[in-house]
């Protein structure tokens, strides 16, 4: 947006035209990208232009754009006038309606309380992904439902717990958990601190048709169970942890902060894996640093960020490993 100033009106009559032949080129290529995998949800634009801070996300024929803080202090009015003009651009090379361009500001360090949680049921679209099928809502929170930058670790995931016992912790609307289910996952347990979420992972479950009976769903503050739980009853041999990079909500005893917790959260699930099982890691924190010294005393680890980011997110969104118990 600074260069975008810089460089005056003039300048700015020529640059939205690059952002419309990228946006362009991307959505036809990622379009039939996607037709042919059977996916209804996938990224179009991912900050190709550092001009163009957004990240723009096709959800069947709804377009979830967010515009990401870069530290330039523009106008409000000058702001204004460009971000429509940007929504013009992308309505128009997408053949969109307005209506359905949802437009979300995301603030450098997540001020999430402003987002309103509210979202009423005719908000509420299903998309299709590998064959399950998911509820999305892009009006209320800045999340929709549905990350899609873990497509790729969804399909990781649900290949390894087929036949299994599968813990997802950080649950949020269910998707791993209906990846794993679908896969035929023996049973599982998705624990989160929201109960709005977990009634949406229940809901998940169920648009899917997957048998109630041997997925539980827990609501807890993660933190508070794992220090309560001296010794872990349950084993799982498949476990997803994809904590939120800092979590302070009202309902925690304490703030989580996942480079100060990630060993804590670790061992903690190492205590509950099977001797064989595999424990899924993963975070968005872009300074993240895996504390290597600590852990590797204990468990063998592989970074798998490479194979988890999918064809259509340029930018590293998240990093991932996969980890297992060290033997003898
Ligand atoms: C980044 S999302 C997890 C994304 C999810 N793994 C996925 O890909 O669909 C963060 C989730 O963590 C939950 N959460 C945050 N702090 C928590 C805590 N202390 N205990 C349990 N859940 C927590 C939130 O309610 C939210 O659903």
């Amino acid at each position: 947006m600074e260069k975008l100033e810089k460089v005056g009106r003039h300048g700015r009559e020529k640059l939205m035209p690059m952002f419309a032949n990228r946006l362009l080129k991307n959505a036809r290529h990622f379009g039939k990208w996607a037709r042919r995998r059977h996916i209804s949800c996938y990224r179009i634009y991912d900050w190709d232009l550092p001009e163009f801070p957004f990240v723009i996300d096709c959800y069947d024929l709804h377009i979830h754009l967010q515009e990401f803080e870069t530290g330039y202090d523009m106008q409000p009015h000058l702001h204004a006038l460009w971000l429509d003009e940007v929504k013009g651009i992308v309505g128009s090379v997408l053949n969109i309606q307005d209506k359905a361009i949802f437009c979300k500001w995301r603030p450098r360090h997540g001020n999430r309380a402003e987002l309103s949680l509210a979202a009423s049921a005719s908000d509420r679209f299903v998309v299709t992904e590998n064959g399950c099928r998911f509820w999305v809502d892009l009006s209320g929170k800045l999340d929709t439902g549905l990350f899609i930058d873990h497509r790729n670790t969804r399909s990781l995931v649900a290949k390894a717990a087929a036949g299994k016992r599968f813990l997802n912790l950080f649950a949020y609307t269910g998707s791993f958990t209906v990846y794993a289910a679908m896969a035929g996952a023996q049973s599982s347990l998705s624990v989160d601190l929201s109960h709005t979420y977990l009634d949406w992972a229940r809901e998940n479950m169920a648009l899917n048709r997957i048998d109630p009976l041997p997925h539980q769903f827990l609501q807890v503050d993660i933190l508070r169970w794992m220090d309560e739980r001296s010794e872990m009853n349950h084993q799982f041999d498949v476990i997803m942890l994809d904590p939120p990079s800092f979590s302070n909500s009202k309902r925690m005893d304490r703030v989580l902060d996942i480079q100060a917790d990630h060993v804590s959260l670790i061992q903690g699930c190492l205590s509950m894996l099977a001797p064989d099982g595999k424990l899924f890691f993963s975070t968005n924190l872009r300074r993240f640093r895996l504390d290597e010294k600590i852990l590797s005393g204990c468990v063998l680890f592989e970074e798998i960020t490479k194979q988890t980011i999918p064809e259509d997110c340029h930018r590293r969104a998240h990093r991932s490993w996969i980890l297992t118990h060290r033997r003898g």
